[in-house]
């Protein structure tokens, strides 16, 4: 196999090129757009990018070519925020919903995370892994290449630790990038609930936090702060002690009240802070003193059913590194699409296509501490790239409900590529 490849004839090469580090403001607009573009790929990295006739000059004779057939070539999305290993669905509580239910119903009823949580810990670890391998496909064909991924659905030292372990072993076993987040503290399960609930804090904090060390599973930390789940005291106490483990903070804040999960973000200059349906004027002033990355999931908005998105704009212009994540899971967003994420941040959320990408790729690496890595197209990065079916970047949100991804690579080697075969025969 040849080790290096060159990707030529990109009616636009969408770099996302620029300074190292996360945009801001205005420019969250600038794409570094190559008009008919060309990438340069040796092993696993991008080695250069440019003008056609530019890249052309370095192909030899064992250099593999791919021609985008005029196609758009864009970085890989990050996914900042998903849950991505879990057991069973949730179709039923979807048809409750349908039929006027509320997700806070659901829950308070003993369903919710905690029904997903059942089936989780019913499952062997090799279940999961499977499960996950779907998902990690449907992913990889939307144009995802890093997800991140946290646990949550196990609730119990081993059953967290058999999720964390699935994920390793999906990061290990598929083309898709996993980032792993330890989330012990997304629910109080059933068995601590009521006057135990402060020994099920005791567990994440004395006895969780440093299995996951141990055995390295994590990167990060993650809590549900929120009225009826963990307390702004319970949030701070868990953060803190994985502070200490030196695990990197996110924190679920103000997704289904105002609560104070903002400020306390800014207090402990969490790297990101992620919902923020609820976060009013003052809390996006404390993001942005602290530099708190804000993560916004409009999928669970939408799937919900409520009408009550993140305030993005505001938060743009405040100059905070806005990031678009899809929080895919089997309750509030059941979805891997980054594409319908950036149609309903357009349409709902008022943001423009350009801020859109910006947020879905190099906004959304640095907040995992991968910036320097991925999230865009220049020399020295890895190469994960998609080409799209699409004649212009703008087309990813406008045109809703479909899968444009035509080729989908990953470290430099080709992880998915639609069926044209099929296509051409239906079309002729
Ligand atoms: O981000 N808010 C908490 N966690 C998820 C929902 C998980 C679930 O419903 O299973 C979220 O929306
Ligand atoms: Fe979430």
């Amino acid at each position: 196999m040849s080790d290096t490849l060159a990707v030529v004839n990109c009616s636009q090469l969408v770099t996302l090129g620029g300074a190292a580090r996360p945009r801001k403001g205005r420019e969250m607009r600038d794409l570094g757009i190559i008009t008919d573009g060309a990438m340069f790929v040796r092993d696993t990295r991008i080695e250069s990018v440019g003008v056609r006739s530019e890249i052309e000059r370095l192909i030899d004779g064992d250099c593999e070519v791919v021609d985008a057939g005029g196609r758009i070539v864009l970085p890989g999305f990050v996914d900042a925020h998903t849950h991505p290993v879990f057991m069973g669905t949730r179709a039923e509580e979807f048809e409750q919903r349908a039929e006027g239910a509320t997700y806070a119903e659901i829950a308070e009823a003993g369903g919710g995370i905690r029904s997903t949580v059942r089936q989780t810990r019913a499952a062997h670890e090799d279940e999961l892994v499977a499960a996950g391998k779907r998902y990690a496909q449907w992913f990889l064909r939307t144009g995802t290449t890093t997800v991140e991924a946290k646990s949550g659905y196990g609730l119990s030292v081993e059953d967290e630790l058999k999720m964390l372990r699935a994920i390793r072993r999906l990061n290990e076993r598929t083309p898709l990038q996993y980032v792993p987040t330890f989330l012990g503290a997304h629910e109080v399960p059933d068995e601590y609930r009521g006057a135990r609930r402060v020994e099920y804090v005791e567990l994440v904090i004395n006895e969780m936090l440093p299995r996951v060390k141990e055995e390295d599973l994590a990167e990060y930390c993650d809590v549900f702060c929120e009225e009826k789940v963990f307390s702004c005291e319970e949030s701070k106490r868990i953060l803190l002690a994985a502070r200490e483990h030196d695990l990197g903070l996110r924190i679920h804040a103000d997704q289904l009240s105002l609560g104070g999960g903002a400020q306390l973000a800014a207090e402990l200059k969490t790297t990101t802070a992620d919902h923020l349906e609820h976060t009013d004027a003052d809390g996006i002033k404390h993001l942005a003193r602290a530099g708190v990355q804000p993560v916004l999931l409009p999928g669970s908005v939408y799937a919900l059913g409520h009408t009550r998105y993140p305030a993005a704009r505001e938060m743009i212009d405040a100059g905070l590194a806005v990031v678009l994540a899809t929080d895919f899971n089997p309750g509030s967003s059941p979805t891997p699409s980054m594409p319908m994420i950036l149609s309903l941040a357009s349409t709902h959320m008022k943001m423009t296509p350009a801020e859109g990408l910006t947020a879905a790729t190099i906004n959304a690496a640095y907040s995992l501490g991968r910036g320097h890595d991925r999230g865009s197209l220049e020399a020295g990065k890895r190469a994960d790239f998609v080409i799209y079916d699409a004649d212009d970047y703008r087309e990813l949100a406008y045109f809703f409900g479909i899968e444009h991804a035509f080729a989908v690579y990953t470290n430099g080697r080709l992880a998915y590529r639609r069926d044209d075969k099929l296509e051409d025969e239906i079309s002729a």
